[in-house]
């Protein structure tokens, strides 16, 4: 199996990622930058969850600011609840997330919610001390995971918003009455949100700041089976885990099992799974799993995870969660705005509910890398990407085969057509192996080859990354066949 290491050395050594402020000893952990070839990636990613979610249920989507007001953390319940445990040596003054250590320490999940009363007894119960230096711990505390920032002269108190869709939720009244929105409404964001970890690791996987798509979905809470598209998504498979696992289920056997609570749900799940089907994530090795009550977050009634099973565990991908009128009712009583609309059937005045769907984009860039990552010991020891062509960072490669004057000006010339269409290369430094081995390191599905037919008869070689397959095409053919096969299925 692909290890965490190999995706991390990939990702250092291709231009995927690498740490934020590298260059300074007081770089802080927890901040990562996306080089050229992940920032293709990433925007490739974004364009396929545009399409396969946003434009394909009809959403709409906002672009709103990362600092937000004091008040909307009151009302959101952020200030209060949005904190981990924190156990600190006495001695070296080393600090862990409490849950965290103890379920490393003690073999076992500790639930998120547990209370510091809980985390306390089973640290003097088994007697745990600091791994850095032995020492006691003081008790457990909280600590909030907001990143605080001061407002202009008089530094006046704001926050950077730990989730995007707070500004979804604020936004929602002006956002439905202006594109005369009707329930259900998907309301879609990306961007970066930020939370002070304890204790950020893992590169992408657990960062202070970093990307999400956020779905939220407002919904009548009278009306949730009321969902003709379900039938669109009804035999899509889903791998549920409650207190057992119920693999390989359509959504509509879910329903019929009671697995699920209604149609909204299901259907935004299965279109959740179908989309995830494109990226090239192997789906036998994803669940939802059901959260218990004590890892559900504050603000969640039903909480589902998507999860994908890497070489470092199951990891969390999207947070599903069941809303219902957490959010609107808070920023109803702390802003007095009304947030009811009408019902234009029966003119029935409604507080939306909220069922959101929300992705972090950077675990799921590495998810990805992870599922196609292959080794090919029968051919020079290549690494290849199998990424899909319209997630690969770069489509193609274009190769003079020879330095020869005339074979470097053509492949000039045709890669200064194409790359205004395409994210391309142009290579023609070392063997035409190597050559290959680059670009098939980095997922590039096609390599263009330009030879001494190219110069007599207007065709390149095609050579297919994962077959090796080389087939002729003609030049003035290149940018369908490109467009062909950059096509999302
Ligand atoms: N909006 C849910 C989350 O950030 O996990």
């Amino acid at each position: 199996m692909t290890s965490y290491d190999q995706i991390m050395k990939l990702a250092l050594e291709r231009g995927f990622y690498f740490p934020s402020c590298e260059i300074y000893p007081d770089a802080p952990a927890g901040f990562w930058e996306y080089g050229p070839v992940g920032v293709n990636m990433k925007n490739k990613f974004i364009a396929l969850w545009r399409r396969e979610l946003i434009r394909r249920d009809g959403m709409i989507e906002i672009d709103g600011s990362q600092i937000m007001s004091r008040s909307v953390f009151e009302a959101s319940g952020h200030l209060r609840n949005f904190s981990d445990p924190l156990a600190e040596c006495k001695k070296c003054g080393s600090i862990f997330r409490a849950d965290r250590y103890l379920s490393e320490k003690l073999g076992k999940l500790i639930p998120e919610g547990t209370s510091e009363t809980v985390l306390n007894l089973m640290i003097s119960e088994n007697h745990l001390q600091c791994q850095n230096c032995k020492g006691e711990f003081k008790p457990v505390t909280r600590f909030n995971m907001m990143f605080k920032v001061g407002i202009g002269s008089s530094n006046d108190v704001a926050y950077l918003r730990p989730e995007t869709c707070q500004t979804i939720f604020v936004d929602f009244a002006r956002v439905f009455k202006t594109m005369r929105g009707r329930l259900p409404l998907g309301i879609a964001q990306i961007g970066k949100s930020f939370r002070n970890e304890i204790a950020p690791r893992q590169s992408l996987l657990r960062l202070r700041e970093f990307y999400q798509a956020e779905i939220e979905v407002f919904c009548n809470p009278d009306r949730l089976d009321e969902m003709p598209k379900f039938d669109e998504v009804r035999d899509i498979t889903l791998n549920l885990v409650d207190d057992k696992f119920h693999r390989d289920l359509t959504a509509v056997d879910c329903l019929k099992q009671g697995l699920l609570p209604n149609k909204l749900i299901a259907y935004y799940l299965a279109l959740l799974a179908d989309f995830y089907g494109k990226t090239g994530i192997d789906m036998k090795r994803t669940r939802f799993r059901r959260l218990a009550d004590d890892e559900k977050a504050f603000y969640s009634h039903l909480a589902f995870d998507f999860e994908v099973e890497t070489s470092i565990g199951w990891l969390e991908l999207v947070a599903c969660n069941y809303r219902a009128d957490y959010d609107l009712k808070g920023h109803s009583s702390t802003s007095n705005h009304n947030f009811e609309v009408v019902e234009p059937t029966d003119q029935t005045k409604v507080l939306p509910h909220i069922f959101e769907l929300s992705m972090g984009i950077d675990r799921s860039l590495y998810s990805i890398l992870e599922h196609s990552y292959r080794e090919d010991f029968r051919h020079d020891d290549r690494v290849v990407l199998r990424l899909n062509p319209y997630l690969a960072p770069i489509l193609f490669g274009v190769l003079p085969l020879m330095s020869k004057p005339n074979m470097v000006e053509k492949s000039r010339t045709i890669h200064s057509v194409l790359r205004k269409d395409f994210d391309s290369v142009y290579d023609e430094s070392g063997s035409i192996g190597r050559r290959y081995r680059r670009l098939e390191e980095i997922g590039v599905p096609f390599a263009l080859t330009i030879d001494q037919q190219t110069l007599v008869d207007d065709t390149v070689t095609v050579r297919y990354r994962d077959s090796m397959e080389q087939e002729r095409i003609g030049i003035g053919d290149l940018k369908k066949f490109l467009d062909a096969k950059s096509a999302v299925d």
